[in-house]
């Protein structure tokens, strides 16, 4: 089972994966941190970002990217990873990727596993999740075995997705994902979500069967998960009286309780 932390506040939620990353980073300076986008990360960038740590040594690895977007549009995740985390954080910018930033998209599945690899794999994965269950761009039947690849976004996604856009035709059509089980390999998945809209998602995910129809349910194959969720996003979670009482009356064992 994952450790479901239940908050008033996306500000509240910012705080505590920010302790976590903290901790992580106290405890090696060079850690591997997998990077999300979206506006769920927000609050933890920026909990962190006002830490001002020394985070110049870094790693990171951005879980996706849009194909076909020009080099230096704004809304790419390279730019919106740059804007929001490498800047912020003073992270040095050579030390985070992205899919498919150093060569064509053929090959960025494969290289991006191996650069991954070679960096000792990520230490914390920083999760949100769509509205279709997707986490990283994997959308609805992705494999549970899947790595870094290209994938066709669905409809919905590119409809929630073009409020960063001018028009909703302007979202691409693709994107490179990390996949479901280059995620798994991280050492510790950590999933945020706000609001109503991703109750759902958020109950299948924890709660609902591991099964490639709502992709973030394969958190629930990993030993190391914590989820943290504003009440909103909890409403539909059946054991939350449970999750709530675990975390107000929690050891701190080093390994969670998965
Ligand atoms: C995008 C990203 C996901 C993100 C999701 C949710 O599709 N590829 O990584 O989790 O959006 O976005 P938001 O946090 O803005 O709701």
């Amino acid at each position: 089972m994952a450790e479901v932390v239940i908050v008033e506040t996306a500000d509240a939620a910012g705080e505590i994966v920010a302790d976590e990353i903290q901790r992580l980073l106290e405890a090696k300076p060079d850690a591997v941190l997998g990077l999300a986008t979206g506006s769920t990360p927000l609050t933890t960038w920026k909990a962190l970002a006002r830490r001002a740590l020394d985070l110049s040594a870094v790693r990171g690895f951005a879980l996706d990217e849009y194909v076909g977007l020009e080099p230096g549009h704004p809304e790419s995740y390279r730019s919106v990873i740059t804007r929001e985390v490498v800047v912020p954080l003073g992270l040095n910018p050579d030390l985070v990727r992205v899919p498919a930033d150093r060569g064509p998209v053929e090959t960025a599945g494969e290289d991006y596993e191996r650069a991954i690899l070679e960096a000792g794999g990520v230490d914390l994965q920083i999760l949100g999740i769509g509205s279709t269950g997707h986490i990283g761009f994997n959308e609805p039947g992705s494999s549970l075995a899947s790595l870094t690849r290209v994938k066709t976004l669905t409809e919905r996604t590119r409809l929630d997705n073009a409020r960063y856009f001018s028009s909703p035709e302007e979202v691409p059509m693709h994107c490179v994902t990390q996949g479901l089980g280059t995620i798994l390999r991280a050492g510790h998945l950590v999933l945020l979500a706000f609001g109503e809209g991703k109750a759902e998602a958020i109950a299948g995910a924890v709660e609902g069967p591991v099964t490639a129809s709502l992709p973030g349910s394969a958190i629930q194959l990993h030993p190391r998960v914590t989820v943290v969720v504003d009440e909103a996003a909890a409403s539909s979670l059946r054991f939350a009286d449970y999750y709530r009482h675990a975390w107000n009356n929690r050891l701190r064992v080093s390994g969670g309780q998965a």
